[in-house]
């Protein structure tokens, strides 16, 4: 595993999210990769400045970022209004940099708010000083972050109920809809597939984590994690077979370490019932237990419900996969007595879209289908918002036009009227 650069002065407890605006293809992924060598540092890359409505950017760069570094050359003018409107609020720490180094340059931009002005070609002392300073403030200002850090639990009654496909998805839904630091684990055994749902390849899993648990920190955790073009990280299981037997304390370690790094924290249980005694059901956790209308997956959800969770209340919601209304075997107030209380949640039965996107390894969020609408309006509620969007939408950071990109860290800012 190499071993990346530390930022200088850091405590080293937090991850640092950066969000790279540069319209010069070129530029910005050099400056990509120079920050990249940093850990515990993730970068997003934009690939233009968003075209109006500066008003907005505080807000939705704020709640993603810590901080946002922008290119000055391409246009000054409107890199300056940027620099201007992001540090109105002081809700993110801003950086320029150009290949100038003209004092007047930067006196004028640190004069708008910006913290650091950077020149081109990157030093990494420079870069490295920087990011320090960055993550104190950071560090000094997190306790007065709004977002809540919520852990979100999917289990299946039975193996097969569909818990990946709704776990990852709602996991990508989330990132995407609330705009916060989001990441997925996935406790799948003894060989998960999050990550292939996802269409994605990743380097390490939860097995680097559990086999490393005593030196598991925020920083060695960013290591370890893919990201996806959504936005979302992602922590996947082993891609072979593993002979490892995890205790407890570390699953206890990872998710406390997950939590301290994410605003949310979406776990893919399997049906693993056997991991209840670790923290990935204590009480402030939102269980998910996904079912479907069978038989067998009726009998193990009231079960699991009478034995284990009935003292949940809220904190339970039972999801309905590929259900379909008014199906021979049982209908709803069946339904109802067998898992003791009514299901939150219906997804339902797709199997077009479910054979496509498997097929052709696209999330099923990235695509308008019955499940995705369904698993979009569980993620908004778990973040707070409507179940279902305005009409109206104004600015928006989250409609993704790269979602299909061949770049997946590459995004563009765009403004939506209407
Ligand atoms: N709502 C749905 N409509 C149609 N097919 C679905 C739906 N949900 C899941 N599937 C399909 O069901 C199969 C099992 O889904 P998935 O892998 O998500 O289940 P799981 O509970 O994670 O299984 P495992 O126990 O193997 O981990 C997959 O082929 C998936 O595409
Ligand atoms: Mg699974």
């Amino acid at each position: 595993m190499p071993v990346p650069a530390h930022i200088s002065d850091a405590p080293g407890s937090a991850v640092l999210s950066v969000a790279l605006i540069d319209p010069d293809d070129q530029r910005r992924q050099k400056v990509a990769v120079a920050l990249a060598e940093f850990q515990g540092t993730t970068v997003q890359e934009y690939s233009s400045f968003p075209p109006a409505n500066l008003d907005a950017l505080p807000r939705l760069l704020g709640q993603r970022y810590d901080a946002v570094l922008i290119d000055l050359d391409s246009d000054p003018e409107y890199a300056f209004d940027m620099v201007e409107s992001l540090c109105a609020t002081g809700s993110v720490t801003v950086m320029v940099y150009s290949a100038q180094s003209d004092l007047d340059l930067a006196i004028r931009f640190m004069r708008a708010g910006a913290r650091e002005f950077l020149t081109l070609p990157l030093v990494r002392a420079d870069i490295a000083g920087a990011l320090g300073r960055v993550s104190i403030r950071h560090s000094a200002t997190h306790h007065i972050r709004r977002t809540a850090r919520k852990l979100f639990v999917f289990l299946g009654s039975k193996g097969g109920c569909g818990v990946t496909t709704i776990a990852s998805n709602f996991a990508v839904a989330l990132a995407q809809e609330s705009g916060h630091k989001t990441l997925l684990i996935d406790f799948g055994l003894p060989l998960g597939d999050a990550a292939i749902n996802l269409g994605m390849t990743a380097e390490y899993s939860t097995a680097n984590a559990f086999q490393n648990s005593s030196r598991l920190d925020a920083n060695f955790l960013c290591s370890l994690l893919a990201r996806h073009s959504s936005g979302l990280s992602v922590l996947p299981a082993p891609g072979e077979f593993s002979p490892l037997q995890v205790p407890d304390e570390a699953i206890d370690k990872l998710l406390a370490v997950a939590r301290q790094c994410f605003d949310y924290v979406v776990v893919d249980a399997g049906a693993r019932i056997d991991l209840r005694g670790t923290a990935l059901f204590e009480e402030s956790a939102m269980l998910y237990l996904v079912t479907q209308v069978g038989v067998t997956e009726l009998r193990n959800s009231n079960r699991l419900i009478s034995q284990f969770f009935s003292n949940r209340g809220r904190k339970l919601q039972i999801v309905l996969n590929r259900y379909t209304p008014h199906a021979l075997l049982f209908d709803d107030q069946q339904i109802d007595k067998a898992l003791t209380r009514p299901a939150q949640w219906r997804i339902p039965d797709d199997y077009a879209t479910a054979r496509r996107t498997r097929n052709t390894a696209t999330p099923v969020a990235l695509e308008d289908s019955p499940i995705s609408r369904a698993i979009r309006q569980m993620a908004r509620t778990a973040c707070g918002l409507p179940a279902s969007p305005e009409k109206k939408r104004g600015f928006s950071l989250f409609r993704r036009e790269f979602w299909s990109s061949a770049r997946p860290s590459r995004e563009t800012i765009e403004s939506r009227e209407g």
